[in-house]
């Protein structure tokens, strides 16, 4: 996602109260809410997902992960209007910035619920599969945070990335427990996100959910 630097979104980013920077932070936001469960969407862009998502769970607590802070700063800019339009305080919804491959820097073992994985950027070229969210060397780092038997829920609208997602899971030993190639014209419960609202009508949205 290509989004021009913009000095005063990202001074308002750095002053918006849910946007946590530290591990230390997250840590204590997490001890002070003892029992509640923890669920992670990574590579959020502007947030549409998990801003729906946190609303329909308010005794959990949801972490919008985005590598991009002028993308973020979009985000937060898109939450205040919509908490303002709609008169409410998402306030078990946070976001952070901190690239995928770092994530067992800022969560303890077993820390996490769920990881929601939307429209990855799929790195087409063979020598950048290495990047790509659902690439081994991540699902390694995500099994250090994930609960026993958590879940990873990935969607995409690129073939290839589906398909290479689909082996990768595999080899590393993770249990399908529901495959989409058409996720759209299956009756199940979907939340839509950005990319989703665009791209859909020009082909199918796989999804895959499986669990550690
Ligand atoms: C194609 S966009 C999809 C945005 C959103 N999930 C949606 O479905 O509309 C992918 C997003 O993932 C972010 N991203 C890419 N690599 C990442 C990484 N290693 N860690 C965290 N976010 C990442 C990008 O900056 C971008 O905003």
């Amino acid at each position: 996602m290509r989004t021009r630097y913009n000095a005063k979104a990202i001074d308002e980013l750095n002053e918006f109260e849910r946007y946590i920077k530290t591990k230390e932070e997250i840590q204590e936001i997490i001890n002070e809410n003892d029992n509640k469960k923890v669920y992670l969407e990574i590579g959020m862009g502007k947030g549409d997902f998990i801003t729906e998502l946190s609303q329909l769970d308010k005794d959990s607590i949801f972490i919008g992960v985005e590598v991009s802070p002028p993308v973020l700063a979009l985000a937060v800019k898109k939450l205040k209007r919509y908490e303002s339009e709609n008169k409410v305080k998402l306030d078990n919804l946070y976001f952070m910035s901190f690239d995928a491959i770092d994530i067992a820097s800022i969560f303890e073992n077993g820390q996490i619920e769920k990881i929601y994985l939307n429209f990855s950027d799929p790195w087409p070229k063979k020598k950048h599969a290495k990047r790509r969210l659902t690439n081994e060397k991540f699902l390694a780092e995500y099994k250090k945070v994930l609960k026993e038997n958590g879940r990873i829920e990935f969607k995409t609208d690129n073939r290839g990335l589906f398909e290479y997602s689909l082996v990768s899971m595999q080899n590393f030993g993770l249990k399908f427990i529901e495959v989409y190639l058409d996720l759209h014209k299956a009756d199940v419960f979907n939340i839509e996100t950005e990319y989703e609202k665009k791209f859909s009508p020009f082909g199918p949205i796989y999804k895959i959910i499986v669990e550690y």
